[in-house]
């Protein structure tokens, strides 16, 4: 028997959040970032579905080939950049934007020359993961303008480290900090500008630019703490499913599950349902967790273990095997899930296993 665990991705969603991105920066250009296997919903699939993006923002160079395979026309661009000799001639097969955020990287451009590549020269302006300090900027810019195998047009960009606090007033001094420090190092500097991230599309349009990337959005998921993707009028892309395998009834004081975690308090109706954390489900979700059982809310009880979960049916008593089962969706915003288990919902959808049935809707 195939396991009842289907993630249904839902095209129209994908593209209803493409759409809300435009909106909110109309005078950007819109990358949607497809990282990790589109966060999850997969690279191809998501590709797909938003053919009207201007670009696609990607971690490694075999996503980007796996999306000129699929025959994706539109720009690549590799968002932590290459860190090898040997992937220069790639990008350039490819026609793969780098970006470039290391000094070294300027000597392996250097060192091989052909068909110029698109660079986004990327700025730390405070998030101090990737980026050359804003002191270093012009001299990184003439090097890379000096470059033969570096296209005339350099995209000048960053990434903000907590634009989900939005410029409304209480917060948002780093993201403003940031936006300074940018417009600082770049000044003077021609080419296009690329800053925000989902979060700051929707908090901080004043930093738009020429380009914005858009991950979560585009996957309809918030990273705003207490909101979820359809207070900004986002719908979720993936909707993750199982059916109930079997109802018992448990008697007072008894345990559920491994290490016994959790004690009936009652006689009370106990559903087993067929998805684990080997399906990507948080084993960390603690006894209390939203599910949806045939539309209405239970919560889990006991520990998630690899292939079954066990819920609380005093609020469902009429369940039987068989009944659907919705761990997160559109009713049920993963979230809230997220928040249960002390996570957030990228971490969730990106973390779902190959044995998942994946369904296109
Ligand atoms: C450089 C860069 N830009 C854009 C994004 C998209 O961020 P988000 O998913 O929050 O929109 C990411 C993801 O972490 C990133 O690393």
């Amino acid at each position: 028997m195939a396991r009842p665990t289907t993630a249904t991705i839902h095209a129209d969603a994908l593209r209803h959040n493409l759409g809300r991105m435009r909106a909110c920066a109309p005078g950007s250009r819109v990358m949607a970032v497809v990282k990790a296997d589109g966060y999850g919903h997969g690279l191809e699939r998501v590709a797909r579905a938003l053919e009207g993006a201007d670009g696609f923002g990607v971690a490694a160079l075999s996503d980007a080939e796996r999306l000129r395979a699929a025959g994706v026309s539109q720009p690549i661009v590799l968002l932590s950049g290459f860190d090898e000799a040997d992937d220069v001639p790639q990008l350039r097969r490819l026609q793969v934007d780098t970006v470039v955020h290391h000094a070294d990287q300027l000597e392996m451009l250097a060192a091989v020359d052909g068909e110029p590549i698109r660079c986004w020269l990327k700025v730390d302006t405070g998030m101090h993961r990737l980026g050359f300090a804003p002191a270093d900027v012009r001299d990184a810019h003439a090097r890379l303008r000096a470059l033969p195998g570096v296209a005339d047009e350099i995209v000048l960009m960053s990434h903000f480290a907590s634009s989900d606090v939005f410029d409304d007033g209480r917060g948002g001094g780093q993201t403003q900090a940031q936006m300074r420090a940018f417009a600082a190092a770049t000044e003077g500097l021609g080419g296009a500008r690329s800053l925000s991230n989902s979060a700051a599309i929707l908090g901080w349009p004043q930093a738009s630019g020429d380009w914005v990337r858009a991950g979560g959005a585009t996957y309809g998921i918030s990273v705003v703490a207490d909101r979820t993707g359809a207070d900004f009028g986002l719908r979720p892309a993936m909707t993750l499913a199982t059916r109930l395998l079997a109802v018992k009834r448990v008697a007072r004081g008894e345990r559920i599950g491994y290490s016994a975690t959790w004690e009936c308090p009652e006689d009370m109706p106990v559903g087993i349902a067929a998805i684990g954390y080997g399906d990507g489900y948080p084993r960390h979700a603690p006894a209390g967790t939203p599910v949806l059982l045939d539309g209405v809310e239970v919560p889990v009880i006991g520990r998630v273990s690899m292939d079954l979960m066990t819920l609380d049916l005093r609020g469902r008593p009429q369940a039987r095997p068989g009944d659907p089962v919705v761990l997160w969706g559109e009713v049920l915003p993963v979230e809230r899930v997220a928040d249960a288990a002390g996570t957030i919902g990228y971490e969730l959808v990106c973390s779902i296993t190959r044995r998942v049935r994946f369904v296109e809707a």
